[in-house]
């Protein structure tokens, strides 16, 4: 019996030494023929027993003499690419490397001319669609499908992104920013100079966006404390600052919870999850069943509508479209495929997410910037009274100003906080697994084998000297300014070469704004080395809706007020209000340091944010003029 035991334990380890070291050699042997410069590890960093333990090793290993793990370790862990910035691809010595290990192997990237050719040749380079598993817990969507699938998904939600529902979007979210403003005023710009210190500013980015792409895409009136619940009781329901009766959350804390915890929810079942002694896996159940139950009567009612045969809605409708698609009698009786009620609510999720988490993350990053650069600030400031003066944002013309405001400060300084920290860090791709794929790299003619992950570095790409304009830093003294938020950097004027194509693939239409952002004589980069939207057919649908809101968000905001960092920590108002001027700047530098620092240490988890781990920026909203740092006294 023991005997047996020994036996079989002996031929289990038996079987995974050999199936390691097969493994291993495997994938060394398929990197080294593709001619690429490789990294050989014992342990992939996308294997699944890795990322579930790293935090009990990485401890261990910085036990060692640096200089073995220094660099190696580097990509290993969790938000390298952020963190590290250029580290990594600096000491393999390469744009472009693979990394064997064991069980997987990666082509890691931070070539422009390579990210352009793969996010162009869709065939040649599907998405890694293995890897959005945790989109999926409600059914398909269009980020998670590839091919004929995703083609379906695409052509149904992409109708809604145009000029006119854009235009939409800019009314909407200028209102939303006033009752950001108003809430943070305690209902009341009027008479008051600084709102007290925020630090909840990521928290209320999202609130914001999550409000706008509410109305926008989806008909909901979602609101501020302190505003009035709409009439509609339907509308109500979602807008609720408490929960309505059955339900145990409002639909905005569903969400929070939804995506707070969506790890847990995608590994773990809610039959479990509700009977677990934690209270963080009953909230993530509670979280996931109420969403699904607004989804569902969201699904619902606008069944009845389209079936009744009314079409009033403002805004995108994406809710209604895909409806339609499914329900409406011309689709119902043709058999064409269609999406379930299962997918129908997933891609409402999905839009839901991809249209708000990305987007407030950009908002949080660029205010807390413009506070740690005051001098960026006023040229901000300046840049909207030239084109807004005194007037009213609700009287804001969409098509007379969006191309000012892309083309001004506020376009660049979006560009900047994208640059810099891009809410989508990874772009995975996969090579097509049905055929090894030719790219041309650096001149020579590569073969990527059938199946090899495709790892795009997003903040590595942006932040990738030879491919940047760049100085050495006045600030730190580095070799390079690229480290920093300047968004100067955009006014310079583009070298002429750049290297990339200009055309798709195919020449097809997959929707989605086509157009350009800019106003010629701006910053350029060359084709490939800035992607924070990714490229190509499967690049985001809602970059026009994206950026549309933030122009107006940094419009209304600067052009009543300042964003200062608040020095709280350090000092009291009353001990600010005695200070001298050179006290108050160093003071600033302290609060600077301190901020910068705190970005620094953003991670991803999903998107690139404060992660709810407790950090944040404090600022305060001060009104023009009544500055304790940033005014125009040019102290910092
Ligand atoms: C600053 C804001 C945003 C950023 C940085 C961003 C970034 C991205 C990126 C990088 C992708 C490609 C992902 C991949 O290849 O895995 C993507 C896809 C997508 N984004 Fe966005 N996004 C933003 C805002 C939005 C908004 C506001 C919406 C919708 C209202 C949206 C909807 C989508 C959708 C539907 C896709 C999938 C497209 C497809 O695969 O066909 N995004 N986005
Ligand atoms: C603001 O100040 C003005 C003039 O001092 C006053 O007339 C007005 O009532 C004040 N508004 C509020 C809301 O306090
Ligand atoms: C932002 O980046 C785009 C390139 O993707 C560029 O065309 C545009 O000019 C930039 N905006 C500004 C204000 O520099
Ligand atoms: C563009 O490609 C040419 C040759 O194909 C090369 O000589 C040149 O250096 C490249 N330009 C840049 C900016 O790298
Ligand atoms: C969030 O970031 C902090 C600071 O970098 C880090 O200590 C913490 O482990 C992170 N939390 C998660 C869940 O990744």
């Amino acid at each position: 019996m023991v005997s047996t035991i020994l036996l079989a334990v002996g031929l289990v380890a038996g079987w995974m030494v050999y199936s390691y070291i097969s493994g291993l050699r495997r994938n060394v042997q398929i990197a080294r023929k593709t001619g690429l410069p490789y990294v050989v590890y014992a342990v992939h960093p996308h294997s699944f027993p890795w990322q579930l333990t790293f935090w009990i090793w990485l401890p261990l290993i910085k036990l060692l003499p640096k200089a073995w793990w220094e660099k190696p370790m580097i990509v290993l862990q969790p938000d390298w690419a952020y963190n590290t910035n250029q580290e990594y691809f600096d000491w393999v010595g390469s744009e472009t490397f693979i990394l064997a290990g064991p069980d997987d192997i990666t082509l890691f990237t931070e070539n422009p001319d390579l990210v352009t050719q793969m996010c162009l040749r869709r065939e040649a380079f599907p998405k890694d669609i293995a890897r959005y598993g945790v989109l999926t817990m409600f059914g398909q969507n269009v980020v998670s499908t590839e091919g004929a699938i995703w083609r379906m998904h695409r052509k149904v939600t992409s109708s809604s992104f145009n000029e006119k529902n854009a235009a939409h979007t800019f009314v909407e979210a200028i209102g939303q920013t006033k009752g950001m403003l108003q809430y943070y005023f305690n209902g009341t710009t009027e008479n008051k100079t600084s709102t007290k210190t925020i630090k909840s500013l990521e928290h209320d980015t999202m609130m914001w966006a999550l409000n706008i792409i509410g109305h926008v895409g989806f008909g909901l009136r979602l609101i501020w404390p302190g505003q009035k619940v709409p009439d509609d009781p339907k509308l109500a329901k979602y807008g609720a600052l408490d929960p309505p009766p059955g339900y145990t959350m409002t639909f905005a804390e569903s969400l929070g919870g939804l995506l707070h915890r969506i790890i847990t929810i995608l590994l773990v079942p809610n039959v479990i999850l509700k009977i677990l002694p934690f209270h963080f896996a009953r909230e993530a159940a509670a979280a996931k069943e109420n969403y699904y139950r607004y989804m569902k009567e969201f699904l619902h009612d606008k069944v009845e509508q389209v079936r009744r045969g009314d079409r009033e809605q403002e805004g995108m409708d994406i809710m209604g479209q895909l409806v339609r698609s499914t329900y409406e009698e011309k689709a119902a009786k043709s058999n064409t495929p269609k999406l379930t009620d299962d997918e129908i609510i997933s891609n409402a999720f999905i839009m839901t997410l991809a249209g708000h988490e990305t987007t407030a993350n950009i908002l949080h990053f660029t205010l807390i910037e413009l506070a740690n650069n005051p001098a960026s600030q006023r040229r901000l400031q300046k840049d909207v009274d030239a084109l807004f003066g005194d007037s009213d944002p609700s009287t804001w013309d969409y098509e007379k100003n969006v191309n000012p405001l892309l083309a001004s400060q506020i376009g660049a300084c979006i560009n900047e906080t994208m640059r810099m920290m891009p809410p989508v860090t990874a772009i995975p791709k996969i090579v097509s697994p049905t055929s090894d794929q030719a790219i041309t790299y650096e001149g020579r003619r590569i073969v990527l084998p059938a199946g090899l992950s495709i790892n795009m570095v997003a903040p590595a790409i942006h932040r990738n000297p030879r491919w940047w304009p760049t100085k050495p830093s006045e600030r730190t003294g580095r070799p390079t300014d690229l480290d920093e938020w300047i968004p100067e950097r955009w006014y310079r004027a583009t070298a002429k070469s750049s290297n990339g194509s200009d055309a798709a693939e195919d020449g097809e239409d997959y929707g989605g704004f086509q157009g350009s952002d800019t106003s010629a004589s701006l910053y350029r980069p060359v084709r490939g080395s800035f992607v924070p939207f990714s490229d190509g057919p499967r690049s985001c649908l809602g970059r026009r809706i994206a950026v549309v809101e933030l122009i107006a968000a940094l419009g209304v905001i600067f052009q009543k007020y300042s964003v200062e960092l608040a020095v709280d920590e350090w000092a009291t108002d009353e001990e600010v209000k005695g200070m001298s001027a050179e006290e108050r700047r160093a003071l600033y530098a302290k609060a600077r340091e301190k901020s910068r620092a705190t970005v620094g240490k953003a991670s991803a988890i999903i998107t690139l944010k404060f992660n709810g781990s407790g950090q944040y920026v404090p600022v305060r909203l001060v009104k023009r003029g009544s500055e304790r740092f940033v005014g125009d006294q040019e102290l910092v």
